[in-house]
């Protein structure tokens, strides 16, 4: 490769990664990245303990706001960090956000985003389903979705419990 194509490739990549970084895919969806090739080490050890840490691009810098300034109420426990863990962690979630919904709303859950209900309807799947001890809540993705701690929600590797 001649070293000026290898440049602008560089600079193509880059240009891409950058855009990634900020979430500039609006009303993308398919083939959006919901994990950031850059991890957090706060993130994975405060908020991957009760569950797994839900990745960044999974709800809108919005949300990761509200959720972050609640944690002394998070889901009737209290995970409640030092000031600057949580500015530390605001910081990464916001980064990385979604920006995948026009819809201009910000909840706390995920499975309570207008695309989630897309992609997990009735019509998709039966809702008996939810109720398996397998299962259990809609927020543990890992029930289906084995990679879904590295940000895979590939169909292909989607396999419904028992
Ligand atoms: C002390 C345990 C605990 C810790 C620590 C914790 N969580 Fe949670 N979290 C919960 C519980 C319990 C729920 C509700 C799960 C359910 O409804 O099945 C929840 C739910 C959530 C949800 C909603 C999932 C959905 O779509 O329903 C998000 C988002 C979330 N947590 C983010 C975080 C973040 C970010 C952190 C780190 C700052 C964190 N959690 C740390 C216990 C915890
Ligand atoms: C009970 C099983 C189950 C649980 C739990 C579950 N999902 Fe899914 N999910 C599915 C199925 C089945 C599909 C495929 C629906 C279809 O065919 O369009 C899907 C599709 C998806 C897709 C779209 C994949 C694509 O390529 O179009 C995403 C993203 C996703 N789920 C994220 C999540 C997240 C995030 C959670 C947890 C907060 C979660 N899911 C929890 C079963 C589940």
């Amino acid at each position: 490769m001649k070293f000026t194509h290898c440049l602008t490739l560089t600079l193509l990549t880059l240009a891409s990664l950058s855009a990634n970084a900020q979430g500039k895919y609006k009303g993308e969806d398919r083939g959006r990245p919901v994990m950031p090739v850059t991890s957090n080490a706060k993130w994975v050890a405060e908020c991957g303990g009760c569950h797994m840490a839900f990745a960044p691009g999974l709800l809108p810098a919005a949300s990761w706001t509200k959720v972050m300034n609640g944690l002394d109420k998070h889901f009737d426990t209290d995970a409640s960090l030092p000031a600057q863990d949580v500015k530390e962690i605001t910081d990464y979630l916001t980064k990385y956000a979604s920006n995948r919904w026009s819809a201009n709303t910000s909840p706390l859950r995920i499975s309570e985003s207008v695309w989630f209900k897309t992609k997990h309807s009735s019509s998709e799947i039966n809702p008996a389903i939810w109720k398996r001890e397998s299962v259990k809540s809609p927020a543990n993705c890992m029930a289906c979705h084995s990679g879904a701690d590295k940000g895979d929600f590939n169909e292909r590797n989607i396999r419904i419990p028992k």
